[in-house]
C-alpha cells in the first residue's frame, strides 16, 4: 500500500499519478488534498509519513510546488527518509543506498511524463543494503539524539 498526499501546487500532478497507480493496479490511499483551493503541505506530510512508520502503508509519494517544503515536513517524522527528486537517477539511488521510504517532487518543477518515471523506479528499486545499512543506522542514530563523532 502506497500513501499518496500534496497541496495545492501538486493536486494536478498527484492526479496523474493516481491514475498511472490505478492504471497499474497498485493500492493506495489518498490523504489529500482533494482539490486545488489552498492547503498546507505539512498537513499531508504528516498524514501521509504516519501511515509509513506505523506500517499500514510501505511507502508515500508526495507533492507539492517544488517538493521541498513537503520533504522538509516528511523528514520531521521519525522514521522517515524522505528524498526530493528531480531526475531519475536520484530516484533509483535514493532506493539502493538510502532506502529512501517516501519521494517527493515538484509539480511547478517537473511534468507528468518525468514525474511517473520516477514513480516507478522509486516504487519497483529494492534498497541493496550491506554498507548502506551502517550509513542508514547513522541516519537513525542522529534522528535518536546520538552523537556520531
Ligand atoms: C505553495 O505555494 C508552495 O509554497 C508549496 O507548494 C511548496 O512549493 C513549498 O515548498
Amino acid at each position: 500500500m502506497i500513501a499518496i498526499g500534496g497541496d495545492h501546487a501538486g493536486y494536478p500532478l498527484k492526479e496523474e499519478i493516481r491514475a498511472y497507480l490505478d492504471a497499474n493496479n497498485i493500492e493506495y490511499t489518498d490523504v489529500g488534498c482533494y482539490s486545488p483551493e489552498r492547503f498546507d503541505y505539512a498537513i499531508s506530510a504528516q498524514k501521509a509519513c504516519d501511515k509509513v512508520v506505523s506500517g499500514e502503508c510501505d511507502k508515500a509519494i508526495l507533492i507539492c510546488g517544488t517538493g521541498v517544503g513537503i520533504s522538509m515536513a516528511a523528514n520531521k517524522v521519525k522514521g522517515i527518509r524522505a528524498c526530493c527528486c528531480t531526475d531519475y537517477f536520484s530516484a533509483k539511488y535514493t532506493r539502493l543506498h538510502n532506502d529512501a521510504n517516501v519521494l517527493c517532487m515538484g509539480a511547478r518543477v517537473i511534468g507528468a511524463g518525468s514525474a511517473l518515471e520516477l514513480v516507478d523506479v522509486f516504487l519497483n528499486t529494492e534498497f541493496e543494503g550491506g554498507r548502506h545499512q551502517t550509513r542508514i543506522d547513522q541516519i537513525t542514530a542522529i534522528e535518536n539524539g546520538e552523537k556520531l563523532y
